[in-house]
């Protein structure tokens, strides 16, 4: 089976989902603009073709060229694992005839007020929200919704120009910071903890299902250096704190129309134990969740995914034995990485918890914490109990520290 893959070596975690693929009995036919000879040597392996275009994002030019490159070869799925990607693959699906989720169905992903609008109108709880193009309709909104509230462009990611403003003050000034952003999302602050809920989908039905918490809510993590944020998988999923954001991730698949393949959903859990909707993108999760979701029920996430694309069916365990806490961190200082304190000491306390640690050498080049959640490097930890595995990952963000000059 020829399986159309964009963008199959960024980000990094794509060539995980190009050897699932391959493990699954596909031939991969990647379409990126990443020159082939960055790839590693396992990625190259398991690309049974690559097309490299000059902009991946040039939709009109990447799909003249790929239909150029295909010489009347019709694949039989044309899939994306990254977010700017999802309403290219869906037209590509439409120009070439190939079945799988369409452009309308993908937009309720990836458009936040049409996603909204849908949401809400299956009665499910949105924050109230609207769709602004200038100055005059931002106050506007902002006149109903009221304040604390949240600006963000229509079409963000990774937290990137969102912004919290407080009170009437604060809105012109955020305002001339998204000058460049055509259309913004004006809505009401929702207070509450943040959670995730992600699947695997056959036909909109949920055949693998995960729940994680942000420490602290995602927004407040990207705007702070100083903090190591952690995300926790959530081990039962039937648990009172989580069980009606599953029972709210399941009813907003259906009022999406999700297809086939990776959904995550952020939702807020208010203090009153309400489930609140935030936002959902059809396609796997960032920040090495999908590691996280392994680690957490030793399942192969990667591959299933490819499964359920290529073959309609999951084979992965849907029972957890773990909790599993991603511990990002951050170096302090700036330049290169000169030293690392309390790895051994924390070794030492919760060495049997510890599943992975890929703390940047040191010598190595900081990165860049506003671009990349990875940061300068994270820890893995994981235990039977949700709340042990809390306990570990904050002591990991504390007692690891790194240092940079
Ligand atoms: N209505 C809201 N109420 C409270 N926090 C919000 C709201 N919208 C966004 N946030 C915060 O901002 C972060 C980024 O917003 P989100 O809608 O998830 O956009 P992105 O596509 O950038 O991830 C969220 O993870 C959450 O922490
Ligand atoms: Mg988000």
């Amino acid at each position: 089976m020829d399986v159309l893959f964009l963008s199959p070596a960024y980000p990094p975690e794509m060539a995980s989902f190009t050897r699932g693929l391959v493990d699954v009995g596909a031939r991969v036919l990647g379409v990126g603009d990443s020159a082939p000879e960055s790839f590693s040597p396992a990625l190259r392996g398991h690309l049974g073709d690559y097309l490299r275009v000059p902009r991946i994002l040039d939709e009109p030019d990447v799909i003249a060229r790929v239909h150029h490159w295909l010489g009347g070869r019709r694949p039989a799925r044309i899939e994306t694992n990254w977010e700017p990607l999802t309403v290219l693959a869906a037209r590509m699906r439409a120009a070439f005839g190939v079945p799988g989720m369409n452009e309308s169905a993908t937009l309720g992903f990836r458009d936040k007020p049409l996603m909204r609008e849908r949401v809400a109108a299956a009665g499910l709880r949105v924050p109230r929200s609207a769709r602004v193009r200038t100055r005059g309709e931002a106050w506007e909104a902002a006149s109903h919704i009221g304040f604390p509230l949240i600006v963000k462009p229509v079409a963000g990611a990774g937290s990137a120009d969102t912004f919290k403003v407080e009170g009437p003050g604060g809105l012109d000034s955020v305002l001339d910071q998204l000058g460049h952003v055509p259309e913004a999302s004006v809505e009401e602050y929702i207070e509450g903890d943040e959670y995730t809920y992600e699947t695997l989908c056959v036909d909109g039905r949920p055949v693998y299902e995960s729940v994680s918490q942000y420490f602290p809510n995602a927004l407040v993590a990207r705007q702070n250096e100083w903090i190591s944020p952690i995300i926790r998988t959530i081990r039962h999923l039937d648990a009172p704190p989580v069980r009606d954001g599953v029972t709210l991730g399941r009813a907003v698949l259906g009022a999406l129309g999700m297809g086939t393949g990776f959904t995550h959903m952020e939702w807020f859990r208010k203090p009153n134990g309400e489930a609140v909707f935030g936002e959902i993108a059809c396609r796997a999760p960032g920040a090495n969740m999908v590691d996280l979701m392994n680690y957490s029920g030793d399942v192969d996430l990667f591959r299933e995914w490819a499964r359920v694309v290529c073959h309609g069916t999951c084979e992965a365990p849907t029972e957890r034995a773990w909790s599993a806490a991603i511990v990002f961190k951050r170096a302090q200082g700036q330049g290169r990485i000169a030293h690392v304190e309390g790895v051994d000491a924390f070794r030492r306390r919760h060495g049997a918890a510890i599943v992975r640690e890929e703390l940047l050498p040191v010598g190595a080049p900081r990165r860049d914490w506003k671009q990349t959640f990875l940061s300068d490097g994270n820890v893995v930890v994981r235990a039977p109990e949700d709340s042990e595995v809390l306990r570990i990952a904050t002591d990991a963000a504390s007692a690891l520290q790194l240092y940079a000059r």
